[in-house]
């Protein structure tokens, strides 16, 4: 069998199509979306991911701010600059784009942001909301994986869902969406990580495999099931002396030989970095709308 590639670059064109019709609704309303990004420091990869956040906004006409903190900056600092990013009424959606410089709590950062504005749903009370089957927001990439699964006609409900990786940011909110009763969810969840033992003999049962360990080229085709759905949430730059600059971006799937035993699976790139971006969008679409409800209606 070879592989359907699951396009994320078209699903999430198709997702900020969507978007259209509520920004314009806002937009009657005297509103236009705005999107705060928090940069610490001059890490390559975060600069990029913040550089690719605020040209998707632009695109979309939503407004966009990024503010570029030095690497030694200060918690209280930074906390500072979160709390007035929460109090001014243009900014709908603030991130504080991760991994951020050891003298700063990632905790303390998370739950600085208003939980009105947390588009990247880090928030304690938002993640809470999210595992009791309230949610305010979606996390952004969690929810690109079962937009991508959804929109590919491959719907977890009744199936085994393998992850790999637990992290905040994807492998446990993505476990939360999927075990809820609820559409594009129902799914028997597994999370495998770095102490599961016989980690293949896991990855061979799942109906629907999710890479989120950050591992270059970690899953191997001998630890698919014939006709499993892979979405690879990976992104690993590593030494290629035939790309241009040295380096190519790789998933945490062995992409060719995985392909040719999947029913569908989803690249790198062009998989899930396009959804991420688009769900971000989609959530400072609903802040935006959460805000203009709070403000009741425009003025004459
Ligand atoms: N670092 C890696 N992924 C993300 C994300 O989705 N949001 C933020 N803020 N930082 C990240």
């Amino acid at each position: 069998m070879v592989a359907e590639i699951i396009d994320g670059k078209k699903i999430a064109g198709e997702i900020r199509t969507g978007l259209k019709p509520r920004l314009a609704k806002l937009a009657d309303a005297g509103n236009v979306a705005g999107l705060a990004a928090v940069l610490v420091g001059e890490n390559a990869a975060s600069q990029l991911y913040v550089k690719m956040k605020s040209k998707a906004s632009e695109e979309m006409g939503m407004a966009h701010w990024t503010i570029q903190l030095p690497e030694d900056v200060s918690e209280a600092r930074l906390l500072q600059e979160i709390g007035r990013l929460n109090s001014d009424p243009k900014v709908h959606g603030i991130l504080v784009q991760q991994p951020l410089p050891s003298q700063i709590r990632v905790e303390a950062a998370v739950a600085a942001v208003s939980p009105l504005k947390d588009v990247d749903c880090f928030h304690p009370v938002n993640v809470g909301l999210m595992l009791i089957g309230r949610p305010r927001f979606a996390p952004a990439t969690p929810s690109g994986v079962v937009e991508l699964l959804m929109r590919s006609g491959n719907d977890p409900s009744g199936k085994h869902v393998v992850i790999l990786g637990r992290s905040n940011i994807v492998g446990k909110p993505l476990a939360a969406l999927l075990m809820q009763k609820a559409p594009g969810a129902n799914a028997t969840v597994t999370i495998a990580h770095t102490a599961t033992k016989e980690i293949a003999a896991h990855t061979r049962r799942a109906d629907i495999l999710a890479a989120a360990m950050g591992s270059p080229r970690f899953l191997k085709a001998d630890m698919v099931r014939d006709g499993a759905v892979v979405i690879d949430v990976g992104i690993n730059r590593v030494p290629d002396p035939t790309a241009k600059g040295g380096y190519r971006t790789v998933g945490d799937v062995d992409f060719d030989a995985v392909k040719q035993k999947a029913k569908a699976i989803s690249p790198v790139p062009g998989g899930v970095g396009p959804m991420t971006i688009a769900m971000l969008l989609s959530n400072t679409v609903s802040a935006g709308e959460i805000a203009s409800k709070a403000a009741g209606p425009a003025p004459p």
